[in-house]
């Protein structure tokens, strides 16, 4: 009798427990799991005993080889979620009860907003109120971060850029971001909500896209060390960009979300480099010393060694409207959350061209 009483009571103790440090476990949703800060996100936010709920929209095969990569896959709760549906994010919302939401589902890649303004639009703008308008009817909670973007700065009135710097988009993507960025200021200052706006400059990894420029160049290089290609074909190799490691990225938007009072924040390494000198130490990193060559109109990219031409200049990839110059003074982030980036540009160029190196001698090539 005694022993079926104490069983009872340590079973109490046990779920009063559990119903503790389930209390206790702060939730996130984010939205855009799969794509390259999605999977640096939930990695560092399960790292802090985060429960991670992770949202893809329906697609015929979800692709979560970036979580795999990482080794979060099986830590997190996928959902399935579609900016471009109200009804839908709603539910997700109710059913995960989140504490925090970090928005980073868009359609991301500057070049296809030029041929898909509308559904950009959607996705990128209108897709970010309708999240706001759900915490809005729920009284304000959870926090929210939207992934804004130095691409608002577009046209940049002055140099380096920061929170006060005039925007000047240059894209169809630029334009809805500024349209959200400017949608959560709105919301938090009307209906009170704990929403944060990230200027994030560009941020790449081993995880990046590979029609990003910086990881279109790593993934060629190694091809090209392998024998598997002869040139990669690049547009405007003078467009500087101030780029960063998306690992370091990442904590910056926890961070926000932690302040007590909401704000936005510029996140940028401070240093600008071209696209030319991207391409130069990406090569230098796989032991090929490259020399330009005006031929004709075109540039090229030369083998000093070989005489092979490495790089050749396509004018297809070159933009209707192009953002020339991006420097991001993110000196308001470091006095206000702490926060400075780790990795440096030549860093940053090894870390990527060491990785495709590997992927490709393996023949692991998946995004
Ligand atoms: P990414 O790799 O292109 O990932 C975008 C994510 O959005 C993917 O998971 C994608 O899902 C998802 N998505 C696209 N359309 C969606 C829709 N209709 N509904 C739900 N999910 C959708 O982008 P990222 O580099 O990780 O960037 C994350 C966020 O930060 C984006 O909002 C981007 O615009 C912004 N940002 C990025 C940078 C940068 O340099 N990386 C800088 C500033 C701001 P699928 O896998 O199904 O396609
Ligand atoms: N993609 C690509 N491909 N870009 C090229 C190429 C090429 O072959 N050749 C030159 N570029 C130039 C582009 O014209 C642009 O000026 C620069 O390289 C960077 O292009 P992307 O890597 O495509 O990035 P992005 O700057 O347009 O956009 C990225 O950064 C934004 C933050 O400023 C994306 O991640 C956006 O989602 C993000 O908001």
């Amino acid at each position: 009798m005694v022993d079926t009483i104490n069983l009872w009571s340590d079973l109490y103790i046990l779920l009063s427990l559990f119903n503790y440090f389930n209390f206790m476990t702060k939730k996130a949703l984010i939205t855009g799991i799969t794509g390259q800060d999605g999977a640096y996100l939930s990695n560092f936010l399960l790292k802090k005993g985060y429960k991670v709920y992770g949202a893809v929209r329906r697609t015929s095969s979800i692709n979560t080889a970036r979580l795999s990569d990482l080794g979060v896959l099986d830590k997190i709760e996928l959902v399935t979620l579609d900016l471009s549906e109200i009804t839908n994010i709603q539910r997700v919302i109710e059913k995960t009860e989140p504490d925090e939401i970090y928005n980073l589902a868009a359609q991301s890649f500057v070049q296809t907003s030029y041929e898909q303004p509308i559904y950009t639009s959607d996705i990128d703008g209108i897709g970010v109120t309708r999240i706001l308008e759900i915490i809005r009817n729920m009284g304000g909670s959870p926090k929210f971060y939207q992934a804004s973007t130095s691409e608002m700065f577009g046209k940049a009135q002055e140099s380096p850029q920061n929170e006060k710097t005039p925007f000047y988009p240059r894209s169809p993507y630029g334009v809805a971001k500024l349209y959200s960025h400017w949608m959560t200021i709105n919301y938090r200052e009307s209906w009170d909500i704990h929403a944060c706006s990230g200027i994030l400059f560009n941020h790449e990894s081993p995880l990046r896209g590979s029609e990003f420029v910086t990881r279109k160049i790593s993934l060629g290089m190694a091809e090209i060390k392998n024998g598997k290609k002869d040139t990669i074909n690049l547009g405007n190799l003078s467009a500087e960009r101030d780029w960063g490691f998306a690992g370091d990225y990442v904590e910056a938007m926890w961070l926000m979300l932690q302040q007590k009072e909401p704000d936005d924040y510029v996140i940028a390494t401070g240093q600008t480099h071209s696209v030319r000198n991207f391409t130069e130490l990406a090569a230098k990193a796989v032991g090929i010393d490259i020399e330009w060559d005006i031929n004709g109109l075109a540039e090229r990219g030369i083998c000093k060694k070989t005489g092979k031409i490495i790089i050749s200049v396509d004018s297809s990839f070159n933009r209707p409207a192009e953002t020339e110059h991006l420097l991001g003074d993110a000196s308001k982030a470091e006095r206000e959350l702490n926060w400075k980036p780790t990795v440096n540009f030549e860093s940053l160029v090894e870390m990527m061209v060491d990785h495709d190196l590997k992927r490709v001698e393996k023949g692991l090539v998946w995004f």
